[in-house]
């Protein structure tokens, strides 16, 4: 079957910001110690840090890098996590069991964000920690000196501030596995005293409000309330399911939620009269569905990286909204990232992730798709009634395009979930000039495969006709297509 693409050059969503190919690392089973962080390892450098985890992460460009929780945060005493490592405490870990040793703590984090090229995000405890807490915390990161905190990180060796600008106000706050979870109006009342406060101490601060998942009674109370306070406001997908359709058009429902969140967030910002309402932030999504313990050694199979690419799609498509979205997780832990002692390799969900980054830069535009299309499976509809209901149908092919930021290239990202070989005829308004450089993902059909480095990657140069590009894409595949515009 054909599907027919066309990329408006002129038709802007907005400027693509590369926080959505943003990462999470959390303290939780071998994410941290044993992934990126293995002191004594001879794949490690002097500061503890795989050099093999930091290759492919850098390979990532990783843009933003949010820590320490996740749950885990609700119960992290920041303070515990600096000076002298063989005097720092180790304290027993509510969120996934065990102690947390404490030997990786805030100057270790702005070290490997440094080392990585990203800005930090620091989560906040708003479970078992206090305003206080997080006042010192925001102070050791962002006043030069000449105060105690400030003077704490100088004695330890790092003069200058870090300059941490974004910070969340907690993590998940609403839910019952959460320490210290509270009412929507507990959190109202408490994130409004923290972002008050946080704000008097480092004036270019950015916040982000804990959201859920953009459509719940927590998201359409919270959302208004914090509106005037915070920059961005944060929600978390996680989907997964073993049957291939359910599985790929489950992250669409990231669009149901940015679409609910536009409304909740720009009726928020006419009503108190702010000049911009807050964006939102996907700081913590995934394909997960397979583990809940034994530190979420998610093994994924080749179809996830197809719903991964999906839901990159959407954060391109949604980019005027969606400011910053997280990988949960980078390394080992639901992550695209497998240490072993002696390598690091990639999972599947690793390379729509990679492509995405080389290939979108510049401006999100518009493109319209003109195929076959399908309806969400009656098992994705039992699984969540209310939230899938009415989506769909989608289309076999699910995309997003961009134009470089030179105005000379424009770039496009396809999922075909089809199980057949489907024909694509690409166009773009004002015309394609040039051959079309063609890279594909594929596992030869196989989508349920699991090998760390099964997936076959191609390249090809393809010839344009007339200004327009006609391509047989494999079944189950993922491509990048990057094409010279006409003048
Ligand atoms: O990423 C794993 C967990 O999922 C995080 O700790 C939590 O925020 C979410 O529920």
């Amino acid at each position: 079957m054909t599907t027919k693409v066309t990329v408006n050059p002129r038709r802007a969503i907005g400027p693509l910001g590369k926080r959505v190919y943003g990462g999470f690392v959390e303290h939780l089973g071998r994410c941290i110690y044993g992934g990126l962080y293995e002191p004594g390892s001879a794949l490690s450098d002097e500061r503890g840090f795989r050099t093999d985890v930091l290759d492919l992460l850098r390979d990532l460009r990783v843009p933003v890098l949010r820590w320490p929780g996740g749950n885990f945060v609700s119960n992290y005493h920041w303070a515990d996590g600096i000076g002298p490592v063989q005097e720092r405490p180790s304290r027993p870990e509510l969120a996934w069991g065990g102690a947390e040793p404490n030997t990786f703590g805030t100057d270790e984090f702005i070290a490997y964000c440094r080392a990585l090229g990203a800005e930090p995000y620091i989560c906040l405890n708003m479970g078992t920690g206090t305003l206080e807490e997080a006042l010192n915390w925001v102070e050791y990161c962002n006043v030069p000196g000449g105060t105690t905190w400030s003077e704490r990180r100088r004695e330890g060796g790092h003069p200058e501030p870090y300059g941490v600008e974004w910070w969340g106000l907690g993590n998940e706050m609403y839910g019952d596995w959460q320490t210290g979870s509270m009412s929507a109006e507990e959190y109202i009342a408490e994130a409004t005293r923290w972002a008050r406060a946080l704000r008097a101490l480092s004036p270019g601060a950015r916040f982000v409000a804990c959201g859920e998942s953009g459509w719940s009674e927590w998201d359409l109370k919270v959302a208004p309330a914090l509106a005037s306070l915070v920059e961005l406001y944060s929600v978390h997908i996680y989907t997964g399911s073993e049957d291939y359709w359910s599985n790929l058009l489950a992250p669409h429902m990231a669009e149901r939620a940015i679409g609910i969140l536009k409304g909740v967030l720009s009726q928020a910002a006419y009503a108190q009269g702010l000049s911009r309402p807050p964006r939102i932030a996907y700081d913590e999504w995934n394909v997960w569905f397979r583990t809940n313990g034994g530190g979420l050694e998610e093994r994924y199979a080749f179809q996830d990286a197809l719903a991964v690419g999906t839901y990159l799609n959407i954060f391109v498509r949604n980019c005027d909204w969606v400011e910053m979205a997280n990988l949960a997780q980078m390394v080992n832990a639901i992550a695209p990232i497998v240490t072993t002692p002696t390598a690091a390799v990639r999972q599947p969900i690793y390379h729509p992730l990679l492509l995405h980054v080389q290939g979108h830069e510049g401006t999100a535009v518009d493109c319209f798709v003109d195929g076959p299309t399908v309806e969400a499976p009656e098992e994705l509809r039992t699984r969540w009634p209310h939230r899938v209901r009415d989506l769909g149908p989608f289309g076999l092919l699910d995309c997003a395009s961009t134009v470089s930021s030179d105005g000379s290239h424009m770039a496009l990202t396809v999922v075909n979930r089809s199980s057949s070989q489907e024909r694509v005829v690409l166009d773009a308004i004002g015309g394609i000039e040039g051959p079309v450089e063609v890279t594909t993902l594929t596992a030869g059909g196989r989508t349920e495969l699991a090998d760390v480095e099964g997936v076959v990657t191609t390249r090809s140069s393809e010839r344009t006709v007339e200004g327009r590009l006609e391509l047989d894409l494999p079944a189950s595949s993922f491509s990048l297509l990057r094409a010279p515009l006409a003048g």
